[in-house]
């Protein structure tokens, strides 16, 4: 059983989402989006994960002149299905974005997998340790959780990419909480040992234009830390 996931990918995918609700409900299908409006892509693959759904593709489409392409959608997920882990479903997405109705069949009859997901899931790709410069540790506890982590994360992955910067610049990864639960939500950049608190899907971006593409760490929301003497 497949379930098939419009996602709206630009700004004016946002402002047309109940356009784009009447296109899912002809065509069958959920909608999600990656940016500006709910619900976000990560919380309909969760829901379709924890439903049991054992397969997903997904359909980008792209409003407007300024939305990220269907490689985008494609990175997002990556992450998502690496983050979710065991009993993620088996994930695909189109090559291109939808334009209307009558494409719909062709377009998800071509699906691209990202994953097999199943018991034995191997690649060579996760055979070496990654070589990346910084590791960005995005707090997933439950403060950080309550007060939009998962929104700041989209937005750092989305200029993550904007900027052109790969996991083997940087790597970034879900953790329980980091404990200082009252600067939520909280990321935290590795090695640089820089903490930031109250990172909102502005703030992300500021991380990665300041600090992960330009080495300069934001002070503004920069949390101080003690190194314990031993
Ligand atoms: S939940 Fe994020 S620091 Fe505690």
């Amino acid at each position: 059983m497949t379930t098939y996931v419009l996602v709206g990918t630009s700004p004016t995918d946002a402002t047309r989402r109940h356009e784009l609700r009447s296109q899912a409900d002809r065509l069958g299908a959920e909608l999600a989006f990656l940016q500006l409006a709910t619900p976000s892509l990560i919380t309909v693959l969760d829901r379709l994960a924890d439903a049991g759904t054992s397969r997903v593709v997904l359909v980008p489409v792209a409003g407007g002149h300024d939305g990220p392409g269907p490689s985008w959608v494609r990175r997002i997920a990556a992450h998502w299905w690496r983050a979710y882990g065991e009993g993620a479903p088996e994930l695909a997405t189109t090559a291109g974005a939808l334009t209307d109705d009558a494409s719909f069949d062709d377009l998800v009859a071509e699906a691209r997998p990202i994953t097999h997901g199943g018991p034995g899931l191997t690649s060579p790709a996760w055979e070496d340790v990654p070589r990346h410069r910084r590791q960005v540790l995005v707090c997933r506890g439950p403060r950080c959780t309550a007060s939009g982590a998962e929104d700041s994360w989209v937005a750092l992955v989305l200029a993550l990419m904007r900027h052109d910067l790969g996991d083997d610049d940087v790597l970034v990864t879900h953790t329980g909480c980091q404990l200082p639960c009252n600067h939520a939500p909280v990321m935290t950049v590795q090695p640089d040992d820089v903490w930031y608190g109250a990172v909102d899907a502005a703030v992300a971006e500021e991380i990665v234009a300041g600090h992960l593409a330009d080495g300069q760490s934001v002070e503004r929301v920069r949390l101080r830390r003690q190194v314990r003497d031993h």
